[in-house]
């Protein structure tokens, strides 16, 4: 069994493209302090015109958000730069998996560009390729590979993807996570979930009907996951022990602290949040969900809002007439999504405009046609 792991790199230093975590940019940044940085990030979007297409993702800051040609959760981004054949270049503000998933859809004359090559996903990296594969030999030594279907969230990285599509899996999103699921199971008995273990457990357990002792968590730091061979032959869900760092954060008194604060609330989380705040919350749904949530909102209505807190205050500051709180009491930004900010934007794009293309994403051949494999049966389930 592999037990190789990676050093711990501080992030934004050191070089590490096996890894969703930092490296630097090279190059000039413009300083954040500088004046003029809205109006050369305007310049230069209108000297690459056509030539650029810039995705947003909804956790990504106000002031990058303003130079998005689309904003979307990461399945809309997917399928938005699926469906842009003409645009030379991709620029993607969002973290590090996404872009490569972008350049997977994207055609080969496509140049994916990440403004800041540290914006990565650390729930991404908490499912490595060899203890993936490392997981599959116990599910095979179990006797039980061939019946169980590799899922993977968006939220991992491409080699990850790969390999979902090599063994009959698929990848999907938190819009999209009980459709996939359903579709895994027509396909097999048993699915191996990753790297999120809420996302898995909250969609089997509150929208499929299975019970929580249908789910076990397959811990890749322990022997054998840390369970037994009749444990894992018993499970229906096989959870990989992975989390959102962000929604980790919310806790079930949060939500009881809301309640008392805020007479009348309607509490609504994403399904990256732990299964004991889902249960106590009134809706859950993906990003995109909770905007269209809020925009049918009553005027007048109260709502708590368990997700990144860029797009909580977006929604705060778009819907005046309602009143919107972040569930949590203390700051909880996604680090690595603020990584982009207008100085990175305003290098790459200037960059592009010399014809330059600074800190593309490239994924090779052989896992760009097994991860798209994948990300194809995803695009291809109904709705
Ligand atoms: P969605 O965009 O699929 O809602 O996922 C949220 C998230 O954590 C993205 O990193
Ligand atoms: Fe990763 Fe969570 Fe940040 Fe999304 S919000 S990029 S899952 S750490």
């Amino acid at each position: 069994m592999t037990t190789v792991d990676l050093p711990l790199l501080v992030l934004g230093e050191g070089t590490d493209p096996r890894s969703e975590r930092g490296v630097h940019c090279p190059g000039d940044l413009p300083p954040a302090s500088d004046p003029d940085l809205v109006e050369r990030a305007r310049a230069a979007k209108a000297a690459l015109g056509s030539k650029v297409f810039v995705l947003g993702h909804h956790y990504q800051r106000d002031e990058v958000i303003e130079f998005a040609d689309v904003t979307g959760d990461s399945f809309k981004l997917a399928r938005e730069a699926a469906a842009r054949p003409e645009a030379p270049y991709i620029v993607f503000c969002g973290v590090h998996f996404m872009a490569e998933s972008a350049d997977i859809l994207t055609a080969d004359h496509q140049r994916v560009v990440l403004p800041d090559l540290a914006a990565g996903c650390s729930m991404a990296d908490m499912a490595r390729l060899h203890q993936v594969e490392d997981a599959w030999e116990v599910l095979e030594d179990a006797g039980i590979a061939d019946v169980t279907v590799p899922v993977t969230y968006m939220n991992s990285s491409a080699d990850i993807k790969a390999f979902c599509g090599r063994h009959g899996g698929a990848v999907c999103t938190s819009s999209n996570a009980k459709t996939a699921l359903e579709w895994a199971f027509e396909q097999g008995e048993k699915v191996l979930f990753f790297p999120d273990q809420h996302l898995g457990r909250n969609t089997a357990v509150l929208k499929m009907g299975f019970e929580l002792d249908d789910c076990v968590v397959y811990d890749p730091r322990l022997p054998g996951g840390g369970l037994t061979t009749d444990q894992l032959r018993d499970a229906r869900m096989i959870l990989w022990r992975g989390h959102c760092s962000v929604h980790g954060r919310f806790t079930p008194e949060c939500v009881d602290e809301v309640r008392e604060r805020v007479p009348g609330v309607t509490v609504l989380v994403h399904p990256e949040c732990t299964y004991d705040v889902v249960t106590k919350a009134d809706l859950i749904g993906s990003t995109e969900y909770i905007i269209k949530t809020l925009d049918e909102a009553p005027a007048g209505s109260s709502w708590a809002v368990g997700t990144e807190l860029n797009l909580v205050q977006r929604l705060a500051a778009h819907h005046p007439d309602k009143q919107v709180t972040f569930l949590d009491k203390t700051v909880c930004y996604c680090s690595t999504m603020n990584r982009i900010d207008l100085p990175h934007f305003v290098w790459a794009m200037e960059n592009l405009v010399e014809g330059q293309v600074v800190n593309p994403i490239t994924v090779d051949p052989d896992t760009t046609h097994w991860a798209k494999v994948a990300l194809d049966r995803m695009l291809a389930l109904p709705g």
